[in-house]
């Protein structure tokens, strides 16, 4: 199957109550980690790469790790998404290399700006095919080119407007989940009937969820006995993530979880081999912990285990 766009995924996912894991990638052994997850458990899988990641690995390199990807398996619906597109330069740039969504994140410009730049990518995107994501409200934390000190929950009513305005296809919304590793000071807690409320006001349309790691303690606790430290690391319950994909959310972004279970992975074995120093002997099980966590994600978070069945 050659990539897709979201479109069908998030049809799909709205219909049927569940939602489309987005991964983020930055190397081979995080693609085949997903890849694998994906392939063994039937799930069609969005993998999404930062501005960060294109600078890291290369936007070819990455393409040609998807493209190996797609040969190995090609029953995969599989979509390569820019994840927090920071400029129209950027996306024109992945909608040009073969990427089948962007998001443009305009999120910390004026209202009015946000619509303007949202606009302009829609223009490109649309009559090539592309999806275009888009995000309103300020989740709290740090995003790759946005800091804010406070959460700034998505407007319902602005979020009709943004989107007639646009045309965007899937809006982000903050409903207090936040990037990163430290989600939650006190009680864990999303604002549901907000949520609700931008559900009902936009039917049938499909929403995303940011900063949507649950950071399981194990592998806090696994990453701190192995000489890390990232004591008080805190996200998203897992049963909140399933009730948010029961409601109009179709694609929840996870990248932190998977650099835990990757870096939990690599801390232990240098501790218990400090003999090795060969890459592929602490890559192997860091590949398999990627695989772990993924396959854990489709299955308790995403619930899109065996929906591959609906694009044959
Ligand atoms: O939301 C941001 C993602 O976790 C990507 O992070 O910019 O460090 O690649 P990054
Ligand atoms: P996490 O930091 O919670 O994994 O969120 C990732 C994300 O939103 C990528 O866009
Ligand atoms: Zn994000």
């Amino acid at each position: 199957m050659p990539l897709i766009g979201p479109k069908k995924m998030f049809e799909a996912a709205y219909e049927g109550q569940f939602a489309i894991g987005a991964f983020n990638v930055n190397n081979m052994e995080i693609i085949q980690g997903i890849m694998r997850a994906a392939s063994e458990e039937k799930s069609p899988v969005i993998l999404q790469v930062s501005a960060g990641a294109r600078k890291y690995a290369g936007q070819t390199y990455i393409m040609k790790l998807v493209e190996a990807a797609l040969i190995e398996d090609p029953t995969i619906p599989v979509c390569v998404h820019l994840d927090h597109g920071p400029s129209f330069e950027m996306c024109k740039d992945c909608i040009d290399g073969g990427f089948t969504s962007v998001m443009i994140d305009g999120s910390s410009l004026p209202y009015e700006e946000n619509i303007a730049i949202t606009k302009k990518v829609v223009e490109y995107a649309h009559p090539r095919g592309v999806w275009v994501e888009a995000e309103l409200g300020k989740l709290a934390g740090i995003e790759e080119h946005v800091q804010n000190a406070e959460h700034a929950f998505t407007d319902p009513d602005q979020a009709v407007d943004f989107v007639e305005k646009t045309g965007c296809d899937s809006l982000a919304v903050a409903i207090g989940t936040s990037h990163g590793a430290y989600k939650f000071k006190g009680e864990p807690n999303l604002d549901f009937p907000r949520l609700k409320t931008i559900c009902d006001k936009l039917p049938n349309y499909p929403l995303v969820l940011h900063g949507a790691s649950s950071v399981p303690q194990e592998f806090v606790e696994l990453c701190n006995k192995y000489g890390g430290n990232v004591g008080g690391a805190r996200g998203v319950p897992e049963d909140m993530l399933r009730q948010a994909a029961r409601m109009g959310v179709c694609k929840i972004n996870v990248d932190t979880d998977i650099r835990l279970g990757l870096t939990a992975s690599i801390r232990q074995h240098m501790v218990e081999h400090p003999e090795h120093f060969d890459p592929r002997q602490y890559l192997t099980p860091a590949r398999e912990a990627v695989y772990q966590m993924v396959a854990r994600k489709i299955r308790d978070v995403m619930g899109s285990s065996g929906k591959t069945a609906l694009f044959q």
